[in-house]
């Protein structure tokens, strides 16, 4: 946890502390054009590298190259020889976490998250104003991708082991046939995870995003399972289980979404919902909740409100909100699942 300044803290204090921060924000700036010119894939590739070789290997400019990999290397990413020209490496960790995008570690995509929010700041700043918003949509392909490829190490290498783990939504998910939606789906990493570890199982995954639907059908067929998955067809009622991975806060109305969850559930089905595992209240210095709140102010609240009447639920959705939605949806009762150390997620099983 980075220490957040306290009400005795001096001008001194407040300036260090802003003044780091806006080293850290180099640096997020910094990793999204390594991430997006290609500059990190290639030193993997291909490094050593000088400027001159980075940029004819990416076909970008050698001078900004090499503005690049030294400000890379002064903050501590890429590691430099001596020489003239000097060469520029990325040592294995930082490779792993800026470009290998199976492994849990991975850390590019919210970079990408973060300057496609910050793409929209004049319409951020009119949302601010009006009450209106900035949908998912117009965030755009940044926000939608990002979202995808930071969750899907998760869903792909840890889901089944999760999700195995818990009796009460493992036996449902292995009745033989079990038909299962995936709820606000995205690029479909979670519905294909629950398609690989459940092979008896139907599974339908749901988004109101067309560009996500269209990649999930892509990304099923390539992991051959696109036979037992389908993307927003299918009948929705009569269900065993429902998912909502990482999505219920971003819905304007979440108690109606829910509603109809309930009434498509068979009396015998689970409902589970994993969204942000953040605390009870408004937590000063935690690192999680300056995240969330991070994602909160320029994507998911915007986007949340971008559709009116919203509920204007936000990034941090505590549990106690959770557990109203869940009522007035008409849910029994809501239980924490014993699911832990699944990246900053909490599971949630709503009970019929
Ligand atoms: C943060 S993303 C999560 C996507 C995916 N579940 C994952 O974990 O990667 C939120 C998703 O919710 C979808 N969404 C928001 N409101 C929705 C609604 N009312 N019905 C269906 N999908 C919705 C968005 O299009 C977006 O794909």
């Amino acid at each position: 946890m980075t220490l957040a300044p306290t009400p005795q803290s001096t001008a001194d204090d407040w300036t260090e502390h802003v003044f780091s921060a806006a080293l850290g924000a180099i640096d997020i700036l910094a990793i999204h054009l390594g991430d997006r010119l290609g500059w990190y894939r290639a030193l993997v590739d291909a490094g050593p590298l000088t400027a001159e070789q980075l940029a004819e290997r990416t076909d970008t400019h050698p001078r900004y190259a090499r503005e690049w990999l030294e400000q890379q290397t002064t903050s501590g990413y890429l590691e430099a020889s001596e020489g003239d020209p000097m060469t520029f490496s990325l040592p294995p960790g930082a490779a792993e976490a800026l470009t290998d995008e199976r492994s849990l570690a991975y850390i590019s995509p919210l970079a990408r998250m973060l300057v496609g929010a910050a793409t929209q700041m004049p319409a951020l700043l009119d949302a601010y104003r009006t009450g209106r918003g900035v949908s998912w949509d117009q965030i755009g392909d940044d926000a939608r991708w990002s979202q995808a490829d930071m969750n899907r190490p998760w869903f792909e290498q840890m889901l089944a082991e999760a999700i195995a783990g818990v009796a009460e939504v493992h036996d449902v998910l292995s009745r033989p046939g079990a038909r299962i939606a995936d709820v606000a789906c995205g690029a479909g990493w979670s519905s294909i995870a629950l398609a690989d570890a459940y092979p008896q199982a139907n599974i339908v995954g749901i988004d109101i995003d067309q560009p996500s639907i269209e990649a999930a059908r892509t990304n099923a067929a390539e992991a051959d399972v696109g036979h037992r998955v389908s993307f927003l067809t299918g009948d929705a009622a009569e269900l065993d289980g429902v998912f909502i991975f990482e999505a219920l806060h971003d819905m304007p109305r979440p108690v109606e979404v829910l509603q109809a969850i309930k009434a498509a559930v068979k009396p015998d089905g689970v409902c589970v919902v994993m969204d942000e595992g953040v605390g009870d209240s408004v937590t000063v210095g935690d690192d999680v909740e300056r995240l969330m709140y991070g994602f909160s102010l320029f994507v998911c609240l915007p986007d949340g409100m971008s559709s009116q009447p919203s509920a204007g639920t936000g990034t941090v959705m505590r549990p106690s909100t959770l557990a109203h939605y869940a009522k007035d949806a008409g849910f029994s009762d809501t239980s924490v699942l014993p699911i832990e150390d699944f990246s900053f997620f909490r599971f949630y099983r709503l009970h019929l």
